[in-house]
């Protein structure tokens, strides 16, 4: 009785995770890193979100996006309540221990975003300045290399909107993100006066996939839709749409 419960637990939230495609496979996002996934009247919606759907569509499965935040992101593909995880995740070594990865579907890097009038001119001028970032994310590494992990100066927020927003009241001096979310935000909002610097020595290269619980047996089918979606000309209709290049 006891393993019936158990399983009839995990049907409620998940999963064609064993490969039944005709299950719904549950996605999970932090909808607050716009273009890639943001809210819009209630939906979810972003390049990742139309990526994600055309991908599965490829790979014959049916997926659900929802919005669960980016901590929680982690914990739902860990404990296996999820299936796939889309959300401008940077693939790297750290994260692959715990979780598997698609290949890569989009190429990135950290920059700094600041006021037009500020003094700051490369990562190394961060030194001695308050930083807002995401939690979790690959741009608070980078920062953490540059101020220490232990630094008051370092102020992380669970959603990169409340980093900016904290960069617009005045309590950072500078938000560091994935290039294209500030660059976006800045052309978006050109009264509020914010300027993009990159420093490609302190940055690195970083590149998004989709994320897995390990061992999950979708990885082999999404790895071969994404690489269709990539070439089939699906991809750059996608990214004109979201990018409008
Ligand atoms: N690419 C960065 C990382 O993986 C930031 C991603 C943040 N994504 C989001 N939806 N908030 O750490």
């Amino acid at each position: 009785a006891f393993v019936f419960i158990l399983s009839a637990c995990g049907t409620s939230k998940t999963s064609g995770g064993d490969g039944d495609k005709d299950k719904t496979l549950r996605v999970v996002t932090d909808a607050a890193y716009a273009p890639f996934e943001y809210q819009d009247k209630g939906e979810v919606v972003g390049f990742d979100i139309d990526f994600i759907n055309a991908v599965a569509k490829q790979a014959g499965y049916k997926v659900k996006v929802e919005h669960v935040g980016w901590d929680p992101l982690f914990v739902e593909i860990k404990g296996k309540t999820a299936d796939i995880g889309i959300s401008a995740i940077t693939i790297n070594d750290k994260r692959k221990q715990t979780y598997d990865f698609s290949v890569p579907y989009f190429l990135s890097t950290n920059k700094i975003m600041i006021p037009k009038d500020s003094p700051i001119k490369s990562a190394e001028d961060l030194k001695d300045k308050v930083v807002a970032v995401q939690n979790g994310t690959t741009g608070q590494e980078a920062v953490e290399k540059l101020l220490g992990a232990e630094s008051k100066n370092l102020k992380k927020f669970k959603d990169n909107n409340l980093a900016i927003m904290e960069l617009k009241g005045g309590g950072a001096d500078a938000v560091v993100a994935d290039n294209t979310v500030i660059e976006e935000y800045v052309k978006n909002n050109p009264k509020e006066n914010f300027v993009i610097i990159e420093d490609e020595a302190a940055f690195d290269k970083e590149f998004y996939g989709l994320l897995f619980p390990k061992g999950s047996k979708l990885k082999a089918d999404f790895d071969k839709a994404v690489k269709e979606v990539m070439e089939n000309g699906e991809y750059a209709k996608i990214y004109k749409k979201w990018f409008k290049v």
